[in-house]
């Protein structure tokens, strides 16, 4: 293999995928698996976990713990033991969340707790607990949240939603100057709409016309989970170890206006 297609290869990377029951976070981990990662994969439904792990390459290569990622304790048992089994991390990516639509009046104290628990404290504990000396690896660590790009732009409904993601956005940043000199990196994607059951269980996609007009706003179309996990593998990749504190927008054009 030549060096330009090596540097795109995650052959001897230990890597650690949250959402990787579903949607965008199932083909991250399918797609890292081709490229010849190890993985660590978490869901909280086991059945689909193991789906997920049916189409990876060589499943018996990975490891599942099917644990809700708001367990501090089962999360921190579930690192140790992937170590101890697999190796220090190369990588993580957070991609579990949540992404509910409620305007202001809706939006109660207990809903921006449960939002924030699950897409950022969640993420920021376990990328915590990836990122101590003793489980990230001496060749470098590259760590990506999935954000979005409520993160950055409005909608309608989204603000507490767009909050947790603007969080993980500013987060990596800081996180990036602080961990440089530990070889860690972090860096955030952020999707437009991408056809998951996320995305399709959303109140426009009930809606012939609705759906239509939220297509319209991608001039490329809504995404596929493969955009994405695209995007996740280049920067779990050496091919990207001059790239950290950056948001990488994917989203078929949804911003370029
Ligand atoms: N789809 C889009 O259009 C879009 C756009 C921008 C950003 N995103 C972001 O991309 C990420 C993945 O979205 P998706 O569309 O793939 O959603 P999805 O199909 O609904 O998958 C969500 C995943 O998160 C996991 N999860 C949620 N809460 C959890 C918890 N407490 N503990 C453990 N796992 C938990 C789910 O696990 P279980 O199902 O096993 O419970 C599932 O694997 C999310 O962070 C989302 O905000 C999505």
């Amino acid at each position: 293999m030549n060096e330009a297609v090596k540097a795109f290869q995650l052959n001897g990377k230990v890597i650690a995928v949250t959402g990787a029951s579903s949607g965008i976070g199932r083909q991250i981990a399918i797609t890292c698996s081709k490229l010849g990662a190890t993985l660590v994969l978490f869901g909280r439904n086991r059945e689909r976990l193991q789906e997920t792990l049916e189409h990876t390459d060589e499943p018996q290569r990975h490891l599942i713990f099917d644990i809700d990622i708001n367990d501090t304790g089962l999360v921190a048992d579930a690192v140790k033991q992937a170590v101890a089994q697999k190796g220090a991390f190369s990588g993580l990516v957070n991609c579990a969340g949540v992404s509910p639509t409620m305007p202001l009046r809706a939006t109660t104290e207990a809903k921006m707790q449960e939002v924030f628990n699950t897409n950022v404290i969640a993420a920021m504990s376990l990328t915590k607990a990836v990122c101590k000396a003793s489980n990230s690896s001496p060749d470098g660590t590259s760590v990506v949240f999935v954000a979005s790009v409520m993160g950055t732009v409005g909608e309608m409904g989204k603000s507490l939603y767009g909050m947790s993601k603007g969080a993980l956005i500013a987060g990596a940043k800081s996180l990036a100057i602080e961990y440089a000199s530990k070889n860690i990196r972090f860096n955030t994607i952020s999707p437009g709409v991408v056809v998951t059951p996320m995305s399709m269980s959303s109140e426009y996609s009930k809606d012939e016309q609705k759906l239509q007009f939220v297509t319209g706003l991608h001039p490329l179309g809504l995404g596929k989970p493969e955009d994405i996990a695209n995007g996740a593998a280049f920067l779990l990749s050496d091919a990207s170890r001059w790239i950290t504190g950056t948001d990488i927008i994917i989203d078929g054009g949804y911003t370029a206006k």
